[in-house]
C-alpha cells in the first residue's frame, strides 16, 4: 500500500494548527491596533461642529477666559458646556448678520440647545473629576492640548488607562510652573495659559518660554527635586493615585 502521508505532512498539520490556534490572538491584536488606531480614537483631527467655533479667536485673541463657558471646570467633574445665552450675550450685538452664526441663533429663537460634536469621553466605568485636577493645579494644557491656539478643537490626548497612569504614577513630572517665576501658585497657574499675550500688544516681545506656554507647547520642567517638593506641597496623595479604584468604583 502505497504511503498516504509523506512525511511533510505532519509538520504541515502542525503548522496549521498553529495557525488555527494563533488566529483569536491575531484577532485580538489587530482589533486593540485598529481601535486605537487615529481615526478610532479620533486623536488630533478636528471634527465638524454646528457652528466652526474658534477657540484660538476667543480665548488668545479676544481674552475670554476658559471659565467663562465652561463655568464648573473647578467646582464640579463635568467642565461644563456653553449654554447658547453665553454666546448670545456678545452676538446679539456682535456679527448679527454673520451666517456662520444661523444655528446661534435659531438655537436662541426656538430654545433649544446647540448640539456639539463630543470629543473627550472616558467609559461609563472610568470615573473622572475635573474639579480635582484644577484644584491640584493641573493645566487645561496638560490634557487637551494647546485648545487656546486651536482653530477648530480636536482632541489631542489618547485619554488612555495608560495615559491616565503615566501621571498619576509621577505627577511631579507633570505639574505646571510659571515659567517665569518659579513661587509655585498653582491654582491661579492654571488659568495663566495666555494672560501674557494678552498684556503684550505684540508677540515679539515674549520670550521663547512664554511664546511655547501660549503654544501650549511642553512646560517648564522642574527638576525631579522641585517636582518632588511641589507635588509634596500641594498635598497630593501620590501613593493611592495608581490604586485601582481611584478610577474605577
Ligand atoms: C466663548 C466660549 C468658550 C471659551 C472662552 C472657551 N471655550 Fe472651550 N468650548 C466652547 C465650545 C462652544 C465648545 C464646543 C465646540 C468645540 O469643540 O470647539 C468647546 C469645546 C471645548 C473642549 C472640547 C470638549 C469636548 O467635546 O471634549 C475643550 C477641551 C475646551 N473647550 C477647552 C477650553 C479651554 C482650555 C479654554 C480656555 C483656554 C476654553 N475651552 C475656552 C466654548 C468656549
Ligand atoms: C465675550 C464676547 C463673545 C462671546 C461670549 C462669544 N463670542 Fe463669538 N465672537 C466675538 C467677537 C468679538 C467676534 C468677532 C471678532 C472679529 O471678527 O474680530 C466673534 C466671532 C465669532 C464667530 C465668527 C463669525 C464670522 O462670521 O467670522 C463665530 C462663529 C462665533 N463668534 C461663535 C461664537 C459661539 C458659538 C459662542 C458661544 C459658545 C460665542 N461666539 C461667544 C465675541 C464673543
Ligand atoms: C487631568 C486631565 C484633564 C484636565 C487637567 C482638564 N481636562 Fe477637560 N477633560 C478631560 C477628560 C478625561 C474629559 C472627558 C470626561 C468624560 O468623559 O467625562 C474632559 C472633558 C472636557 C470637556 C467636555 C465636557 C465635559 O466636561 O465632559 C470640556 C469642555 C473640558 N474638558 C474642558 C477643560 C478645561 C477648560 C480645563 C482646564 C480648566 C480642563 N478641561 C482640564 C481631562 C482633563
Ligand atoms: C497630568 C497629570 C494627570 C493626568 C493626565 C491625569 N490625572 Fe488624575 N490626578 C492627578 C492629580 C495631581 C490628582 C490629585 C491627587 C490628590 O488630590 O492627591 C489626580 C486625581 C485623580 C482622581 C482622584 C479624585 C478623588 O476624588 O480623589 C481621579 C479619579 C483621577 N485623577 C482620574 C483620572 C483619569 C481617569 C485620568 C485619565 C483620563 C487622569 N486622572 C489623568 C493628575 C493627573
Ligand atoms: C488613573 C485612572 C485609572 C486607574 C488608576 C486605573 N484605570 Fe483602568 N482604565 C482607565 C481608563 C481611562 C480606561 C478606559 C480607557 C482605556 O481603555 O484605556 C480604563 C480601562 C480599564 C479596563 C478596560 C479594558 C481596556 O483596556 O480597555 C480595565 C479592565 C481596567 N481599566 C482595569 C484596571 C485595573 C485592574 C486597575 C488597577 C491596577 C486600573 N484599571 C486602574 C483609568 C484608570
Amino acid at each position: 500500500m502505497p504511503q498516504l502521508f509523506n512525511a511533510a505532512t505532519n509538520s504541515y498539520a502542525r503548522g496549521s494548527l498553529m495557525a488555527f490556534a494563533s488566529l483569536p490572538v491575531l484577532a485580538i491584536l489587530v482589533g486593540m491596533t485598529l481601535s486605537r488606531h487615529s481615526p478610532n480614537t479620533r486623536q488630533n483631527i478636528p471634527l465638524e461642529q454646528p457652528v466652526p467655533f474658534s477657540h484660538k479667536h476667543h480665548t488668545i485673541e479676544l481674552g475670554i477666559d476658559c471659565r467663562y463657558c465652561h463655568t464648573s471646570v473647578e467646582t464640579a467633574a463635568d467642565a461644563g458646556m456653553p449654554s447658547t445665552e453665553t454666546c448670545m450675550s456678545c452676538h446679539q450685538h456682535i456679527w448679527t448678520n454673520s451666517p456662520l452664526l444661523d444655528p446661534v441663533r435659531q438655537s436662541y429663537a426656538e430654545n433649544k440647545p446647540i448640539v456639539w460634536t463630543q470629543l473627550n469621553k472616558v467609559p461609563e466605568f472610568v470615573y473622572f473629576n475635573h474639579s480635582v485636577h484644577i484644584n491640584k493645579g493641573v493645566s487645561c494644557n496638560q490634557c487637551h492640548g494647546a485648545i487656546q491656539d486651536m482653530q477648530i478643537a480636536y482632541k489631542s490626548r489618547t485619554l488612555f488607562m495608560s495615559w491616565c497612569l503615566e501621571c498619576h504614577r509621577e505627577p511631579e513630572k507633570y505639574m505646571y510652573a510659571d515659567p517665569a517665576n518659579k513661587e509655585l501658585s498653582p491654582r491661579e497657574q492654571v488659568f495663566n495659559l495666555y494672560v501674557k499675550y494678552q498684556k503684550d500688544a505684540s508677540r515679539h516681545s515674549l520670550s521663547g518660554m512664554e511664546m511655547n506656554l501660549i503654544k501650549g507647547a511642553e512646560q517648564h520642567a522642574l527638576s525631579t527635586k522641585e517636582g518632588r517638593e511641589l507635588v509634596k506641597a500641594r498635598g497630593i496623595k501620590k501613593e493611592q493615585l495608581t490604586d485601582c479604584w481611584i478610577c474605577h468604583r
